[in-house]
């Protein structure tokens, strides 16, 4: 039998040709989203805010953080794509399930897992533009601040990392390691 995905050790696991040693634990992760969701309790306190989940990869992290937040939310999904099955963004933003929501008036957060260039937030924003919301924030899990090409950074960002590529908590490498607990980093070779 062939094993497309495999823990090697405690601490590391490959997925198809690549190895990854973790980097965050599955406690340092919970214990942060559960700050991001008292924040956005402080924030949007007496409102029931409206999140856009950006699929496949925020969706861990959206359940995670629903159940984390006392506040009542309305949950929306639109999934994008940029990555294909490579490391590298495509540059080229591929809207594969449109939004279908009424979000007129609404307090609007985007959820993310990670926003790396920015590329796929920029254009999610711009597109969500003619929705006439009552405000968008973006809230993403991870950062990569040295990979960020645009000037204002997302408005809640759970870790900054460095520009390496990392699977697990919802993120895959060629679909493979979405469901790990923990996020790897890919080992150099
Ligand atoms: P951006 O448009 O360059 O910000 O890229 C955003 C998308 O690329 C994310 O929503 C992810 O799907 C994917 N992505 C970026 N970095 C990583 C990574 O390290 N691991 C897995 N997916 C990534």
């Amino acid at each position: 039998m062939r094993f497309q995905s495999l823990i090697l050790r405690m601490d590391e696991v490959q997925i198809n040709d690549k190895v990854f040693g973790e980097y965050l634990s599955e406690e340092e992760i919970q214990a942060r989203v559960k700050e991001l969701a008292r924040e956005l309790d402080v924030l949007f306190r007496g409102k029931r805010p409206a999140l856009i989940v950006v699929l496949k990869g925020s969706f861990v992290f959206a359940a995670d953080l629903v159940k984390a937040m006392e506040l009542d939310v309305e949950l929306h999904f639109i999934r994008v794509s940029s990555y294909g099955n490579e490391m590298e963004s495509s540059g080229q933003i591929n809207e594969l399930i449109g939004l279908d929501a009424d979000l007129e008036g609404k307090e609007v957060i985007i959820v993310e897992d990670i926003v790396d260039t920015g590329r796929t937030l920029d254009w999610l924003i711009k597109t969500l533009d003619s929705y006439k919301m009552a405000s968008v924030r973006t809230v993403t899990l991870l950062f990569k601040e040295d990979a960020y090409k645009y000037e204002i950074p997302p408005d809640i960002i759970g870790f900054s990392i460095p520009n390496h590529f990392v699977v697990g908590y919802g993120l895959d490498y060629a679909e493979g390691g979405r469901g790990l607990r923990a996020i790897y980093q890919l080992k150099e070779e």
